[in-house]
């Protein structure tokens, strides 16, 4: 069984590298950190370096889309980092995605490290079901429109799926029990929910099928943040 301190992510959603390394040194306990493209632009590679010293594994969600030969480059360049975990957009396609897999592996390979594992991203929570129908004029229902991007990924060769705690139980049986799937959205009864709109407990999401959750701003912007991630921990115990 996986601790749970090895299933929590906690984005480091901070616009510079002193705010990084001061959310860094707050959260000695944290081993997961995600990187993200605020971060990245601001301070490029020397944030996951300073990861890497602290031996923390990292989540680089800079979220690729582009065509399969620019999509490729960017992965072989992200996996000489040695990352843990990166993200792509599965709208990229089946070539984008494959291309993307061999980059990786590619990479990786010529860093002598591990690749990294490679997450799709379906749909952006952000787009609502009338966003997809009118403005995106994709005639499917989203979550049969969420389900088929991360089967695409699933075929592609993809490792897993960004996926909202509503979709995870149905990911889970049809992607099988070796696609990770990777969770935001995620609040303890105790935490704001912010603007996020549809939320699960840790425990809940952990239940449905969940392999890691992101779970930031009920951490990071709590009072205590190194009592609320040893208390998310905690209510993640055996499960
Ligand atoms: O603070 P909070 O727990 O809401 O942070 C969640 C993290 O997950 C943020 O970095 C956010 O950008 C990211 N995320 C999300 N919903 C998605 C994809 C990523 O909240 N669908």
């Amino acid at each position: 069984m996986i601790s749970p301190v090895d299933r929590i992510i906690v984005p480091l959603d901070v616009p510079d590298e002193a705010q990084a390394l001061e959310t860094l040194d707050k959260l000695p306990k944290v081993k997961f950190w995600k990187v993200g493209l605020e971060l990245f632009v601001s301070c490029g590679p020397a944030i996951l370096q300073h990861l890497k010293e602290r031996e923390k594994q990292i989540f680089l969600d800079l979220k690729f889309h582009d065509i399969p030969n620019t999509v490729a480059g960017a992965c072989r360049s992200a996996a000489k980092y040695g990352v843990d975990l990166l993200t792509l957009h599965a709208t990229a396609g089946r070539r984008a995605l494959q291309a993307a897999r061999e980059a990786l592996i590619e990479g990786a390979r010529v860093a002598g490290v591990e690749p990294p594992k490679s997450l799709a991203i379906t749909l952006l929570t952000s787009l609502n079901s009338r966003d997809l129908a009118f403005d995106l004029k994709v005639p499917v229902e989203l979550p049969e429109y969420a389900l088929n991007m991360a089967l695409l990924a699933r075929e592609s060769g993809l490792s897993g799926a960004v996926c909202s705690p509503q979709e995870v139980e149905q990911l889970r049986r049809v992607c099988g029990q070796d696609f990770l799937l990777v969770c935001p959205g995620v609040r303890p009864t105790w935490a704001e929910t912010g603007d996020q709109q549809r939320v699960m407990t840790p425990k809940a999401a952990i239940e449905a099928g969940a392999s890691y959750l992101v779970i930031g701003r009920p951490i990071t912007a709590s009072d205590d943040p190194p009592s609320a991630f040893a208390r998310i921990c905690e209510a993640l115990e055996g499960v």
